[in-house]
């Protein structure tokens, strides 16, 4: 019997969110969420917003997390934030190759491999982002975009460094245009991902890795996502920006 695996619900705020707009929105959520203890919580602010929101959810069982990093610990490289930075300032997660960086910013799988090396480093637990693009999907080519990118990101880390990140499944087609993948999609996904860290990590690694679905998750579709056996959890973006949507997605149990 595979062990149990503790979801986690993450909130991806993007752009969105001033210091003090963040501040309010962590302490309207803090309350919200605060009976929840079987679910782990996290919200992934601006750079600027970290410290702000940190402080509002110190103390809580809510989690801060970045939404980039650079390999590096530190060095002449303008413009980029590193792990042990996002560490000091009050985080324990970091995104780490989501899809409209990969897209937008040219990141590359050789590149989502060093982060999450890099986040690990600092103590960060990484939520690595895969996902095929709607062109991908139609090409049939889901499972080989999705088999590479889990390949060139976590090929080659330890057992241990496995076990201390996440993956997040977000099909870049169902990012924001509120088409949600089915919980069917979702799901062969999710245990095509799991089968392959079998393969290259043992039963056990691929046992305890949490998968969470991004991509449109509502207060009204995450029943069904998290009721498949291989979706671990969630990766919020639009949602998340209210405390009312994001604590009724974490309250997804009811
Ligand atoms: P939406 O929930 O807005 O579709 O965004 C998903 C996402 O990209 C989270 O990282």
């Amino acid at each position: 019997m595979a062990p149990a695996r503790k979801p986690v619900i993450a909130g991806n705020w993007k752009m969105f969110k001033t210091a003090s707009e963040g501040a309010a929105l962590a302490r309207e959520l803090r309350p919200k969420v605060s009976m929840i203890h079987d679910v782990e919580i996290v919200v992934c602010p601006p750079f600027t917003t970290i410290p702000a929101v940190a402080q509002a959810l110190a103390g809580s069982n809510v989690g801060v997390g970045g939404q980039n990093l650079h390999w590096e610990q530190h060095g002449a490289f303008t413009g980029e934030v590193s792990g042990p930075m996002l560490a000091d300032a009050g985080c324990r997660w970091v995104v780490v190759g989501h899809s409209e960086r990969r897209q937008l910013f040219g990141e590359t799988d050789e590149g989502v491999h060093r982060k999450a090396k890099a986040a690990l480093a600092a103590k960060l637990s990484p939520i690595v982002c895969v996902g095929e693009t709607l062109a991908e999907r139609e090409a049939g080519r889901t499972l080989e975009v999705v088999g590479r990118q889990i390949g060139g990101a976590l090929g080659g880390l330890s057992d241990g460094e496995i076990a201390g990140l996440v993956v997040a499944y977000e099909p870049v087609w169902a990012i924001g245009t509120g088409k949600t993948a089915t919980s069917a999609q979702a799901e062969e996904v999710h245990a095509a991902i799991r089968a392959q860290l079998a393969k290259s990590h043992g039963q056990k690694v691929s046992d305890g890795l949490r998968i969470l679905y991004g991509g449109s998750v509502k207060p009204e579709n995450v029943k069904e996502l998290m009721a498949q056996p291989d979706v671990d959890g969630a990766l919020v973006g639009g949602a998340s920006l209210t405390a009312d949507s994001f604590a009724a997605i974490v309250r997804y149990r009811g």
